[in-house]
């Protein structure tokens, strides 16, 4: 079976060049888990870090034999566990860069197909919409009369969370690169506004399209963003920091928080990690998934196709080429 590893170890953003495709033996089904076959594999921004052992102190995988990590939809080919049978489908983590997988049994979720495409279980059901669902209803308790700033927003966690936003009653407001993502975070994911930030004089067209002080920041990019948010929240916003992805890669000195203006505007912030909510997917799931059913919350998605494939999606995702959920179909 084949299984992609990387050529060497990684000393900047991964690049498809630094992958290579190779022949490995079918492995075996382990006692009281199973055998199964990826069927749709989930590109994130956090393996790019991960693959320079720069996430959650986990190690990067070996060169030349290691597995790269990643989740994945799954259908099961042998079981020698009660709980799972030939046929069914499962969402795992703990997938990775090749065809078949020994999975262990607890490393699998059911997942829900009435009226739900498979690959939403890796994007808006699956962990980049746990964790804005985290940020958004767990950590910054949105309700109605919120007004959320977001950015990134045309990716899978700024979307999502900028959809809960507007179906819990509040305001979203979207910055995102291009005016091809701010098309679809207005017209798609249906804010009320999104302002590119590659565009001259974007600070002011945020001004303009702000309907009030933001009273929550939900931060995926950077420190200098986190500001830019800041300068313009209502005292005591609610600040969710969730990811870095302009410092992932970059070297140089590391992210760091605005205290002066955390302190003027008596902000409140909340680290996120996803891994403290995994043991609330199911409340997540009974909350999203009518929304998903009914098409109230949508996710963009670059799918391409074939395990060779997926080398190339990682580059476009590292250099934040990507519009919405990265998956690969085998
Ligand atoms: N804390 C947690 O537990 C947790 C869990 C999942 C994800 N996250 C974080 O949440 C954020 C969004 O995740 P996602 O899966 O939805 O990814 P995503 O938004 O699809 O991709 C990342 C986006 O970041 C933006 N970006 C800005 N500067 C960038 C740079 N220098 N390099 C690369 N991208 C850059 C790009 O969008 P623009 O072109 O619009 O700028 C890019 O598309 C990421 O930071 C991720 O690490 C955190």
């Amino acid at each position: 079976m084949k299984q992609i590893v990387l050529r060497a170890a990684l000393a900047a953003a991964p690049k498809a060049s630094d992958f290579e495709m190779i022949d490995v033996p079918t492995p075996a089904c382990p006692e009281g888990g199973v055998l199964a076959r990826v069927l749709h594999l989930s590109l994130d921004p956090y393996v790019g870090a991960r693959l320079r052992g720069r996430h959650m102190g986990e190690a990067a995988p070996q060169a030349g034999s290691g597995l790269i990590p990643g989740a994945a939809v799954v259908e099961i080919v042998q079981s020698r566990s009660a709980l799972w049978s030939k046929g069914d489908l499962a969402h795992t983590m703990d997938a990775g860069w090749a065809e078949l997988l020994a999975l262990s049994a607890n490393s699998l979720r059911r997942i829900d197909t009435d009226g739900i495409d498979p690959r939403a279980h890796l994007g808006v059901l699956g962990m980049p919409g746990l964790t804005a669902w985290a940020g958004m209803t767990q950590l910054a308790r949105v309700g109605l009369g919120d007004v959320l700033l977001v950015d990134a927003a045309a990716g899978t966690v700024g979307g999502v969370a900028g959809q809960i936003a507007r179906l819990k009653g509040g305001t979203a407001v979207g910055i995102a690169g291009g005016p091809a993502k701010c098309a679809l975070v207005e017209n798609v994911y249906r804010f009320a506004a999104c302002v590119d930030y590659r565009a001259q004089g974007w600070e002011t067209a945020l001004d303009a399209v702000l309907r009030g002080p933001p009273t929550i920041l939900f931060e995926n990019v950077s420190t200098a963003m986190l500001a830019t948010g800041l300068s313009r929240a209502a005292p005591y916003a609610r600040v969710v920091l969730c990811g870095l992805a302009a410092h992932y890669q970059a070297d140089g000195p590391p992210a760091s928080v605005p205290a002066g203006l955390i302190i003027g505007k008596r902000a409140s912030l909340h680290g996120l990690v996803v891994y403290d909510f995994y043991d609330r997917w199911d409340a997540f799931t009974a909350e999203v998934a009518p929304w998903v059913r009914s098409g109230d919350l949508v996710i963009a998605e670059d799918v391409v196709s074939g395990l060779e494939a997926a080398p190339a999606l990682m580059e476009t995702l590292m250099a934040g080429a990507n519009t919405g959920k990265c998956v690969v179909d085998l």
